[in-house]
């Protein structure tokens, strides 16, 4: 599968959020990614839909929306209303039942549907969604803050991951975020994950396609045969 890097717009200089994602288009990411955080599932807060909003008019990548949120059954319209091409809700975040409605509804909507395991989950903890999402997320960092440390110990769970998906979804992508970097991506790409979050590694090089292009090849080299 064609290896995706998605910028986390996490990462971005906020005060010129409009030609930084400019600059995200240009560098030749496929995703754009953005974190909402509540600072209640998480300890941090981000941002919301009075930013979400501007953003989806502007962006031409497609928006990979991460929901670090208690509640983000409640978003679901919202998000396909400005456009949003996926939505990641986390496995912990609401009960199974609550979270099988929530990707329901958001594939029902046009949007694809992803479920996040946060470092503490197990990779078990997808079966009840496994056939209702697209993409799989595998937190390589603590949910919460950019510029963290990649968690190699999460690799042996990329694996299960992907040995459940061979099993009942083959063709649902595997997603890492966090601390996603030249020297980590290679790992996480042997391990099975095909979309890279990358925030720090994107934004904050200042050649920002120069960064895109070799983390794509690091990727690519990890995984040929
Ligand atoms: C962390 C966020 C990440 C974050 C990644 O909770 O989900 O998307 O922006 O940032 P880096 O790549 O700097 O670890
Ligand atoms: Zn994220």
């Amino acid at each position: 599968m064609e290896m995706l890097i998605a910028p986390s717009l996490l990462a971005a200089d906020f005060l010129r959020l409009g030609e930084e994602i400019r600059r995200a288009e240009a560098s030749g990411a496929d995703l754009l990614h953005c974190d909402v955080m509540d600072g209640v599932y998480v300890p941090n807060i981000s941002f919301g839909f009075s930013v979400l909003e501007p953003i989806a008019k502007i962006a031409r990548l497609p928006l990979d929306v991460h929901m670090m949120t208690v509640c983000p059954d409640r978003y679901v319209d919202k998000l396909a209303k400005i456009g949003a091409a996926s939505v990641t809700v986390h496995s912990d975040a609401m009960d199974p039942e609550r979270t099988v409605e929530t990707l329901k509804a958001i594939r029902s909507s046009g949007m694809k549907a992803a479920v996040a395991l946060s470092p503490k989950r197990p990779a078990a903890e997808l079966l009840p969604f496994i056939e209702l999402i697209d993409m799989a997320l595998v937190m390589t960092v603590e949910p919460g803050f950019g510029g963290q440390s990649f968690m190699a110990d999460m690799m042996p769970k990329v694996g299960e991951v992907r040995g459940l998906l061979d099993r009942y979804n083959p063709s649902c992508r595997i997603q890492v975020d966090g601390g996603i970097a030249s020297g980590t991506i290679g790992a996480a790409a042997s391990a099975g994950a095909d979309v890279f979050v990358v925030g720090t590694a994107s934004f904050r090089s200042e050649d920002m396609s120069g960064a895109v292009s070799s983390l794509r090849r690091a990727a690519e080299d990890a995984v040929r045969p």
